[in-house]
């Protein structure tokens, strides 16, 4: 439904509540949205942000309910990831006169995007307005929040801030605004879920995305998905975690977890023993030992990427690392992992390719992987664990020399 929301923004959105993953790796458990909306000066009619391809026809029906689609003059892509640009290609054909107002980069994903070429472009620099008449939207550049693409689309005289991803959220409610949301502690959780998801390889442009619009007396912040924020809603809230969650971690104890699966305990061996040997060189260091079936994906992955070091174990079975190894290292930051200090290490009965998979991987993603790993047949012996215990104490003498 075409929902106003001033008398000059409309939200012309679609609801997904159905929606149980995203983009193939993130979890929905409550759904999305692909919020879009108009915005009408007195002489042009802006769209910001279009929507996902599947759900053309209902978005369609939304804008005609605010305005025909030919009076359209400007399409704002403040991103252009097909969840909001999918639809472009048809909507420009209904949409004669419009301009398609992108960042450079966004300008040259388009192209991919619709395959077309023949579609007016405004490249929108920093700082750059258009005049709608009475209402002007002026363009920041937001670079990496979360795309080269990103930018925000400022309206002072509504003092309203289209976000795009920034400040968004995988979270469906049947109401699009904040301050009648039902269920706030399911939505406080899928705004840290997406956050990592979405943000977390960008700390630093989050910061200074923060930065950018700090001087901003934002009223309603128009995200693209989630419900809409106002000023006395969660919009101050959103903004404090976003600032909380983006600063650097301000502590000098070294943070080395080991996580690790066992099918008969005997690659949990090992990881105990590699814990005394790290606590041994490093006795005021953090070193969780985390069964990785024991856990939450999410949680294992966020410990991880919060990590100064960390070691991986599996056994090997079927000549491989087991799925649940696998699992955590595919939700690992690939940006931001890179040279990280890590030790492989694991017990196998025939042939024990897991460690050296392992290490493969975690070469490929440019962790720094140390030394060849640990192996051991079957069940780990005295000797074994004093071999263990020794390699956690050099790769820990390692860590120290950095
Ligand atoms: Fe919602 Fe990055 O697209």
């Amino acid at each position: 439904m075409g929902n106003k929301i001033t008398n000059n923004i409309f939200s012309v959105g679609v609801l997904n509540p159905a929606l149980r993953v995203f983009d193939v790796v993130m979890r929905t458990e409550f759904g999305t949205s692909y919020n879009s909306y108009i915005i009408k000066g007195c002489e042009k009619t802006a769209l910001v942000e279009v929507c996902h391809a599947s759900f053309f026809e209902y978005y369609l029906d939304n804008i005609k309910e605010v305005c025909d689609p030919a009076e359209i003059d400007y399409i704002v892509l403040n991103h252009c990831e097909p969840d909001h640009s999918g639809a472009l290609r048809k909507m420009l054909e209904l949409c004669p006169k419009a301009k398609v107002v992108v960042s450079r980069a966004g300008s040259i994903y388009l192209k991919g995007i619709t395959n077309l070429t023949d579609f007016r472009v405004v490249i929108a620099k920093d700082g750059d307005i258009i005049d709608l008449g009475e209402r002007e939207l002026k363009f920041i550049s937001a670079p990496f929040l979360h795309w080269p693409d990103s930018m925000f689309t400022w309206c002072e005289q509504e003092k309203a801030l289209f976000s795009c991803d920034f400040f968004g959220c995988h979270y469906c409610e049947p109401n699009l605004f904040d301050i009648h949301m039902t269920y706030d502690k399911s939505y406080e959780k899928e705004l840290k879920n997406y956050f990592d998801g979405i943000f977390g390889p960008f700390l630093s442009y989050v910061r200074a995305g923060l930065e950018k619009i700090a001087d901003l007396d934002i009223k309603i912040n128009l995200n693209s998905h989630g419900p809409v924020l106002t000023k006395n809603g969660k919009l101050p809230y959103v903004m404090k975690m976003y600032k909380q969650w983006s600063m650097l971690k301000q502590s000098d104890t070294k943070k080395i977890p080991i996580f690790y699966c066992s099918a008969y305990g005997n690659t949990g061996k090992i990881a105990n023993a590699l814990r005394g040997g790290v606590k041994s060189v490093l006795s005021d260091a953090e070193v969780k030992i985390y069964d990785i079936n024991e856990y939450d994906i999410a949680f294992l992955s966020s410990e991880l990427m919060q990590s100064d070091a960390f070691m991986i174990g599996s056994p090997t079975i079927n000549a491989d690392a087991v799925p649940p190894v696998w699992v955590l290292l595919s939700h690992v930051d690939a940006i931001n992992i890179k040279k990280r200090p890590a030790f492989v290490f694991g017990s196998f009965g025939w042939s024990g390719e897991a460690v050296p998979n392992i290490i493969t991987r975690l070469e490929n993603l440019k962790v720094k992987v140390f030394g060849e790993g640990f192996k051991v047949n079957f069940v780990p012996t005295d000797e074994d664990l004093e071999k263990a215990e020794q390699q956690g104490k050099e790769f820990a003498q390692m860590l120290i020399k950095e």
